[in-house]
C-alpha cells in the first residue's frame, strides 16, 4: 500500500534519470502493473517553474497513479515543491531522492550525503510529509545505506523517516562509496525491515523475476524496486508479475529478435512523440540500443549504425537487417546491464562527517539532473 493506493505486484520502476520517462514508462506498463516512477525533479527547479523542468513531468492519460521523484536539500524549497505538486495536482505520489552518489553532489552535501545530517533530513522529509498530507499524498523516500561501511545512516534515516509520517521507505542496498560496484547488501534490507513498522521496499540487484522472489524471502520486504534490471528489457514487468503471481515456476518472456526489434523500434516511436521531435527523440533512443541488443549476435557495425540513427526511417530499416528468427540469449538472464562502475571516495563538504547535527542547508547541492 502507498497511502490508500494497492501497489499489486508489489513492483516499483526505479526512478532513472534520462531514463524513465513517459515513453519508457508506457513500455514498461503495458507488460505487468506495479508504480512506474517518473524521472527525478529538483525541487528549486519546479518552483523557480524552469520550462524544461515542468515538461519533464510528464504523464500519460492513462496513468493511473503518477508516481514523482523529487530532489532538494532546502525544507523550506522541497515542501513548497511538495504543495506545487499537490496544488497543481501533478501527481499521485511523491518519493524523496536521498541517494543520488554523483560526486558533484555529494560534494555540497547533497543526495545520499545529505541523511548524515540527520537533523536537517529530518526537518526535509517533516516538512515534505505535512506538505504532501494536505492533498492526502503519500510521501516516500529512497536512500542508500550511507556513506560507507563506516558511516551508515539508513536506520537511523528510516525510523527519522518513519517517525514523519512516510508512506515507505525504500532502499537501496548500497553504500554511496560503493555508487553501482559489487553486489546489494540483501541483509540490510532484512535489517531495515525488521526495523521498521512502515513498508520497506527493498532495491539493488533484481535482475530476474526469480530475484524478486528471492528478496521478499531473504527480506521479508514489502515490495521490490527494479532498476537496471528492465534497461532494454521492458518485459521484465510481465515476468515480475508472473513471478508474484505464479510463484517461482514462472515462464520468462524471451523475445526472439524479431520481437525486441519491435519494440526498439515502438520505443523510438514514443521518445519522438513525448520530445516531439524525431531527431531528438531518435538522438535518445541511442543510449537503449546497446541494452535492447546485449547478448544476441549482432555484427558490430550493425549495432554501431543502430546507435546513431537520426530518425525512425533509418532506425526502422536498420532494424529489418537484423535476423529476426535468433532466439533470445539466455546466457544473458540474470546477469547485471546498465551501470556498473567501480567503487569511488566519496567527495564531500569540508567537516561533513564531523557534524552530524548541524541543519544548515548546503548551498549550490541542487542539481540540475542527477542520477541515485
Ligand atoms: C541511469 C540511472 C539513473 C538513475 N537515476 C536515479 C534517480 O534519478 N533517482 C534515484 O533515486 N535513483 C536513480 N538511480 C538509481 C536507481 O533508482 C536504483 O536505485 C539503482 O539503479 C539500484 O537498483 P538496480 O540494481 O535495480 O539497478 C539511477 C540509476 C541509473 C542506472
Amino acid at each position: 500500500m502507498l497511502g490508500n493506493h494497492t501497489v499489486n505486484p508489489p513492483v516499483v520502476l526505479a526512478p532513472m534519470a534520462g531514463i524513465t520517462n513517459v515513453a519508457f514508462r508506457r513500455l514498461c506498463r503495458e507488460q505487468g502493473g506495479g508504480v512506474y516512477v517518473c524521472e527525478m525533479i529538483t525541487t528549486r527547479a519546479l518552483v523557480e517553474r524552469i520550462p524544461k523542468t515542468l515538461k519533464m513531468i510528464a504523464f500519460a492519460e492513462d496513468e493511473g497513479f503518477r508516481s514523482l521523484q523529487l530532489y532538494g536539500v532546502d525544507p523550506d524549497v522541497t515542501a513548497a515543491a511538495v504543495r506545487m505538486v499537490g496544488e497543481h495536482n501533478l501527481a499521485d505520489h511523491v518519493d524523496l531522492n536521498f541517494g543520488c552518489p554523483v560526486p558533484k553532489v555529494t560534494r555540497r552535501g547533497g543526495g545520499s550525503a545529505l541523511p548524515w545530517r540527520r537533523k536537517l533530513f529530518g526537518r526535509i522529509v517533516r516538512q515534505a510529509v505535512e506538505a504532501a498530507s494536505a492533498y492526502g499524498i503519500p510521501l516516500t523516500i529512497k536512500m542508500r545505506k550511507g556513506i560507507d561501511e563506516d558511516h551508515l545512516t539508513y536506520v537511523e534515516a528510516g525510523l527519522t523517516a518513519q517517525d514523519a509520517g512516510v508512506a515507505a521507505v525504500a532502499l537501496h542496498a548500497r553504500t554511496a562509496e560503493q555508487r553501482y560496484s559489487g553486489e546489494a547488501d540483501w541483509d540490510a534490507i532484512a535489517t531495515l525491515k525488521q526495523a521498521l513498522d512502515v513498508p520497506v521496499l527493498g532495491n539493488g540487484d533484481i535482475w530476474e523475476g526469480s530475484d524478486a522472489l528471492r528478496m521478499v524471502a531473504h527480506t521479508g520486504v514489502d515490495g521490490v524496486v527494479v532498476g537496471r534490471g528492465c534497461l532494454g528489457r521492458p518485459w521484465l514487468f510481465a515476468d515480475l508479475e508472473a513471478a508474484f503471481t505464479q510463484g517461482a515456476g514462472y515462464q520468462p518472456v524471451l523475445p526472439t529478435l524479431g520481437e525486441v526489434a519491435k519494440i526498439m523500434s515502438r520505443h523510438a516511436q514514443l521518445l519522438v512523440e513525448a520530445l516531439e521531435d524525431e531527431r531528438h527523440g531518435c538522438a535518445d533512443f541511442r543510449k537503449h540500443v546497446a541494452w535492447y541488443l546485449k547478448g544476441f549476435p549482432v555484427g558490430g557495425d550493425l549495432r554501431r549504425s543502430l546507435a546513431m540513427t537520426s530518425s525512425l526511417t533509418e532506425l526502422d530499416d536498420l532494424l529489418a537487417k537484423l535476423d529476426p528468427a535468433i532466439p533470445f540469449p539466455p546466457e544473458s538472464l540474470g546477469q547485471p546491464r546498465g551501470r556498473i562502475n567501480a567503487p569511488g571516495k566519496v567527495s564531500l563538504p569540508h567537516g561533513w562527517l564531523d557534524s552530524r547535527d548541524d541543519d544548515i542547508v548546503p548551498e549550490g547541492a541542487e542539481m540540475e539532473d542527477s542520477g541515485g
